[in-house]
């Protein structure tokens, strides 16, 4: 499953739109149900118009039906390893949980893997406590 999930997020990165960064990144989330979703990065003329890999994924995954991350990999072509993105790892915390497990890539397969909660401590959520 976890080669599975590499290899989605390794041939998403191959479709990314990022003619302005030369940056390409892909994601794959394994959701609770069993799918796997991948997205690219797709980036704009108006450059904060474009969006993360991860979020392409995370959109793909509700159009699927799903709500809930169970793993997800990360990878970019020029990093040994890809981290996502404050941003991203704010949007991942919304369907995920402090022990989702991301995997960190490099052109390789999984270099590391770390939890949401290590990504994000702290991570804001409406629930005050
Ligand atoms: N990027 C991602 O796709 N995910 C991240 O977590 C970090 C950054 C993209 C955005 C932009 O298209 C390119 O990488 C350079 O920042």
């Amino acid at each position: 499953m976890l080669d599975k999930l590499f290899e989605a997020a390794s041939a998403a990165m191959k479709k990314s739109y990022s003619p302005y960064s030369q940056f390409p990144v892909g994601a794959a989330i394994l959701a609770e149900s069993g799918a796997i979703y991948s997205g690219c990065n797709i980036e704009n003329a108006a450059y904060p118009q474009g969006w993360c890999a991860e979020t392409s994924a995370i959109s793909h995954m509700i159009l699927g039906g799903d709500h809930s991350i169970r793993e997800i990999a990360v990878i970019a072509q020029k990093k040994d390893l890809a981290t996502p993105c404050g941003g991203c790892r704010q949007k991942l915390s919304e369907f995920g949980s402090a022990d989702t497990k991301v995997h960190l890539c490099n052109q390789a397969g999984i270099a590391e893997t770390v939890t949401l909660a290590e990504l994000l401590p702290l991570a804001f959520d409406l629930e005050a406590s």
